[in-house]
C-alpha cells in the first residue's frame, strides 16, 4: 500500500511534481530587488546540498528590478526551485511564512537571497534536525566563531543593544542571536505556533522564538555574516519602529493594539509641548485663553508630524499638499475628540461628582476616538 502510493507520482506526474512531494528540506528565500544575487545563489546551494532531497521556494513581493524574469527562468530550468509572487504586499515576516505554508517538507530553513547567509552551514543544521537534537536550529553571529563580517561598529552596537531588549519578550528562552533571519526549523514546530505569530515586520525568528512553547529545544550554530555584493539592503529606519511594533505586540498586543500604544506616546509627548508653549505664550503676557489656544494648536500639529512619523510610519502621508489636507483632516478628528472628552467627563461628573475618574474617562474617550478617526480618515490605508 505504501508503496503504490510511493509509486503514484513517477506513473503519473513530472518530475518536478515528485521531487517537491518527497523535498526533505524546503528552502524558503524572501526576496525584493535581489536580481544579480539569484543565480549565484542557486549555484552555492547546489554545491552545499548535493545529495540531499531539497527545495528551494522564494518568495518575491513585486520586485521591481527583473528579480521574477530571473526567478521564472531558473525556476523553468530547475525542477526543485519555485516562486510565490505576492502583489501589493510587502513584508519579510509574512512572506517567510507564507513560503513555509507552501510546503509540507518536514525541515525548513529560512535565508535571505542576498548571500550574507552561509549556505554551507544548511547540511550541518539539517543534520541537527535529523538527529532529533533541537527543534529549531539558529545560524548565529554572536557564538563563538560566530560573527559580524564587514558590518561597522555602529551598526554592530545597534544590533547588539536591539538583541538585549528583545530579553524583554525572550523571557528565560535561550538564544543568543534572536535577530538572525538564518535558521531551520520542523515543520511540525512551527506551525504549532504559526497562529499566535505577530508577523509585524522583519524579526521572524524572534517572533517565532517567543511565540512558541519554552518546550521548544534550540541549538545555534556560529556563522560569519557575509557582505552585500549586489543589490541593497531594505532595512532602514523604519525597520526600527517596525522592531518596537513587534515588540510592544508580543508584552501587550493580547489586549490593546500596538499602534494605539505608539499613538498613546506620542499624546504624551503632545502634553510636554502643550505645557512648554503654554508657559513661554504665558510669560509673554498674553491671555491665558489665547496662549492656551496657541498651546492647543501647536500640540496637536506636533502630534500630526510625529503620528505621521512614528505611529504611522508606513502610511505615510508625503508631498506638502497631501500634508496640508491630512493636518486639517487631523485638527477636526482632535476637534471632535476634544468635543466627545468634555461631554462624557462632564455626563460622569454628574453622575458621581467625581472630578479625577471623569476627567480620566473622558481623556480616555477622547484618545480612542482620535485614534479610531484618524487611522480611517487622517491615514487611510
Ligand atoms: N518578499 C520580501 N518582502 N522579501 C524581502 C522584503 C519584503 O518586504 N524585505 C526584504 N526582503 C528580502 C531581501 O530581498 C533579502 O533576501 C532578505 O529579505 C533580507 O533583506 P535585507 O534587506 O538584505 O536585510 P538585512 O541584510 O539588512 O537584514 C538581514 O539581517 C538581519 C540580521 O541583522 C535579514 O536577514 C534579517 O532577517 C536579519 O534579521
Ligand atoms: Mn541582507
Amino acid at each position: 500500500m505504501g508503496r503504490q502510493t510511493l509509486m503514484r507520482p513517477i506513473q503519473h506526474g513530472t518530475l518536478a511534481r515528485n521531487e517537491s512531494l518527497t523535498a526533505e528540506l524546503a528552502i524558503v528565500i524572501p526576496t525584493f530587488n535581489e536580481r544579480e544575487n539569484i543565480h549565484i545563489l542557486l549555484e552555492k546551494l547546489e554545491a552545499a546540498l548535493r545529495g540531499l532531497r531539497w527545495e528551494a521556494i522564494f518568495v518575491d513581493d513585486d520586485s521591481t528590478d527583473g528579480t521574477v524574469a530571473e526567478l521564472e527562468e531558473a525556476c523553468r530550468e530547475n525542477p526543485r526551485l519555485r516562486c510565490i509572487r505576492r502583489l501589493g504586499r510587502r513584508g519579510l515576516s509574512s512572506a517567510v511564512v507564507e513560503g513555509i505554508q507552501s510546503t509540507f517538507a518536514p525541515y525548513v530553513a529560512v535565508m535571505d537571497a542576498d548571500l550574507q547567509h552561509d549556505e554551507r552551514l544548511l547540511a550541518p543544521m539539517l543534520e541537527v534536525l535529523r538527529r532529533d537534537e533541537a527543534d529549531l536550529v539558529v545560524g548565529s553571529r554572536y557564538s563563538e566563531e560566530g560573527g559580524f563580517g564587514e558590518w561597522d561598529r555602529q551598526r554592530q552596537s545597534i544590533s547588539r543593544f536591539a538583541t538585549r531588549i528583545s530579553r524583554i519578550i525572550l523571557k528565560d528562552r535561550m538564544l543568543s542571536d534572536p535577530l538572525s533571519g538564518f535558521f531551520m526549523v520542523k515543520q511540525e514546530a512551527f506551525n504549532s505556533a504559526v497562529r499566535d505569530l505577530s508577523l509585524q515586520g522583519y524579526k521572524i525568528l524572534l517572533d517565532f522564538v517567543a511565540s512558541s512553547s519554552a518546550a521548544l529545544r534550540i541549538r545555534e550554530l556560529p556563522y560569519q555574516f557575509g557582505t552585500r555584493m549586489h543589490g541593497e539592503s531594505k532595512l532602514d529606519t523604519l525597520a526600527v519602529v517596525d522592531y518596537l511594533l513587534l515588540l510592544i505586540d508580543k508584552l501587550v498586543g493580547r489586549w490593546i493594539p500596538p499602534r494605539f500604544i505608539l499613538f498613546v506616546a506620542v499624546g504624551l509627548s503632545g502634553t510636554g509641548l502643550h505645557m512648554i508653549v503654554l508657559a513661554e505664550a504665558f510669560h509673554l503676557n498674553v491671555s491665558f485663553i489665547v496662549a492656551q489656544t496657541l498651546a492647543v494648536l501647536t500640540a496637536i500639529t506636533g502630534n500630526f508630524f510625529l503620528n505621521n512619523w512614528l505611529t504611522y510610519f508606513d502610511r505615510r502621508i508625503r508631498g506638502l499638499f497631501p500634508m496640508l489636507f491630512g493636518l486639517l483632516t487631523f485638527y477636526a478628528v482632535c476637534l471632535v475628540g476634544a468635543v466627545a472628552n468634555v461631554g462624557i467627563a462632564s455626563f460622569i461628573f454628574w453622575q458621581n461628582y467625581s472630578w479625577w475618574l471623569s476627567g480620566l474617562c473622558g481623556i480616555l474617550v477622547g484618545a480612542v476616538w482620535n485614534y479610531a478617526a484618524s487611522s480611517v480618515i487622517t491615514w487611510r490605508k
